[in-house]
């Protein structure tokens, strides 16, 4: 390895980071990550703290998982690369889609379609579903619809669904006809309704508000994060992913389930869906299903979707689509053997009970601290706290304040994430007890600093 005053000089001078201002990697220089092993990084310094980001929401075995290991270095000697365009295909991707045709059953998921990440497998939902609605002679249903505060990846027809300003207007105009309907996210919203269940209700009839509005006939589909993550960890009532479904299922349109995140145990729950009781018509997976070892990601196909492109006889259901890396041999058995890891070591259920543990802990720190505004989760290892200099106006916090949080608590052993006003922490799923109260720790000095 290169010495750390060359990788610290150099960063940022032939670098461009994802999410990031050129400007702001030179003045505010990254954490660079040199090591890892179990749920913990170590810098480029030697400090080592635990990863309370857990990668980027995808590291969920932690950095120490060999059998996954293991099935890349073995893949890569029997077979590293070969395409599955039509013609050819590999034996570990035909096992893997047995294998998550298996695991996604309750949820209806009958074929998986392969993509290297969460963006290709959100573009690969939307232009199925649009295609979907051409096979049955609906060619006018293209739009979208989606939530507010919501994130889709960054590829064209993901920005067009997202909910954020920050991830859109530098790249507009977008594609035409997707519409955003607001989020169920308590803490701030336009009816100034602080009840899950009410807010829950009002999002639904704005919902069906937009439909009558734009014509039933005129929507391919809805795209939601069962749990919404990015955009600040929004956990929507119960109530509120089945009623879409209703809807949905009531006016023609396809529900898709953006689980890129939620897949895979992180909710407590094998998935977001199944969490609320709800069979979507698509979903879209990526990040954990290698452990985020490998870029690999997939959309699983329910029945409905599936049966209406087999059935085909005019053309229309010929895919015009797909990666070079669709189907991955190498990540298909990185994917093959998570899947096995992650099954066997049950992380959903520790998700569960750690998850109960970091979010009592949070709302114990609102109390002592006055700039938490809202904690959120209460649902697996997904949480955030928002930050505010006034508790009363919610005036959210600055900048500088809120990285001065963030660089305490990594001093006292936790990478946590700045998101705007939040500070979002996805830690990996094995995380145990002790890990837990010490992020808990190293967040109470952090707040204690500012
Ligand atoms: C819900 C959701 N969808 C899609 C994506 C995009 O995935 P990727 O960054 O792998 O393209 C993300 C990434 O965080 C996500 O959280």
């Amino acid at each position: 390895m290169r010495e750390a005053n060359y990788l610290k000089e150099r960063n940022a001078r032939s670098l461009w980071h994802p999410m990031t201002h050129p400007a702001d990697s030179l003045m505010n220089p990254p954490k660079i990550i040199v090591g890892a092993s179990g749920v913990r990084v170590r810098d480029v310094d030697g400090h080592e703290v635990i990863d309370a980001v857990g990668g980027l929401w995808n590291v969920n075995l932690g950095f120490s998982c060999d059998p996954v290991k293991k099935a890349i270095a073995e893949q890569l000697d029997t077979l590293p690369y070969y395409s599955t365009f039509r013609g050819t295909s590999n034996d570990a991707v035909i096992e893997l889609s047995e294998q998550l045709r298996e695991f996604f059953a309750p949820e209806g998921m009958a074929r998986a379609f392969f993509t290297s990440g969460g963006s290709d497998s959100v573009e690969t939902s939307l232009r199925l579903a649009r295609q979907f609605h051409k096979v049955r002679g609906e060619a006018a249903r293209t739009k979208f619809i989606s939530v507010k505060k919501g994130y889709h990846g960054t590829h064209f027809g993901g920005a067009s669904v997202n909910g954020n300003a920050n991830f859109r207007t530098q790249y507009e105009p977008l594609l035409a006809g997707c519409f955003q309907i607001p989020s169920p996210y308590t803490y701030r919203n336009p009816f100034n309704e602080t009840d899950p269940a009410k807010l829950a209700q009002l999002c639904l009839a704005a919902l069906e508000d937009e439909i009558a509005f734009q014509g039933p006939g005129t929507i391919a589909a809805f795209i939601m994060e069962p749990i919404l993550g990015a955009g600040g960890v929004i956990p929507p009532h119960e109530s509120f992913m089945p009623a879409v479904r209703a809807i949905c299922n009531k006016n023609g349109i396809l529900l898709i389930a953006d689980e890129v995140i939620t897949g895979f145990g992180r909710t407590g729950s094998w998935t977001g869906s199944r969490h609320w009781g709800v069979k979507p018509d698509m979903m879209c997976i990526a990040k954990a299903i290698t452990n985020g070892y490998f870029p690999f990601g997939a959309t699983m196909i329910g029945e409905t979707v599936a049966e209406a492109f087999e059935a085909d006889e005019t053309g229309r259901a010929n895919i015009g689509h797909g990666y070079t890396y669709s189907g991955h041999p190498v990540g298909a058995a990185a994917a093959l053997a998570c899947l096995a890891e992650t099954k066997k070591l049950g992380v959903h259920e520790n998700a569960a009970e750690r998850g109960a543990q970091l979010f009592t802990g949070l709302k114990e720190l609102q109390l002592r601290h006055e700039i938490v505004g809202d904690v959120r989760g209460g649902h697996g290892l997904m949480c955030a706290l928002e930050l505010v200099s006034d508790r009363a106006a919610k005036t959210p916090i600055d900048k500088d304040t809120i990285a001065k949080v963030h660089e305490t608590a990594y001093r006292a052993g936790a990478l946590v994430r700045v998101s705007g006003a939040n500070i979002i922490l996805s830690p990996p799923l094995v995380l145990d007890e002790a890990d837990t109260d010490a992020i808990l720790g190293a967040l109470e000095e952090g707040l204690g600093a500012v």
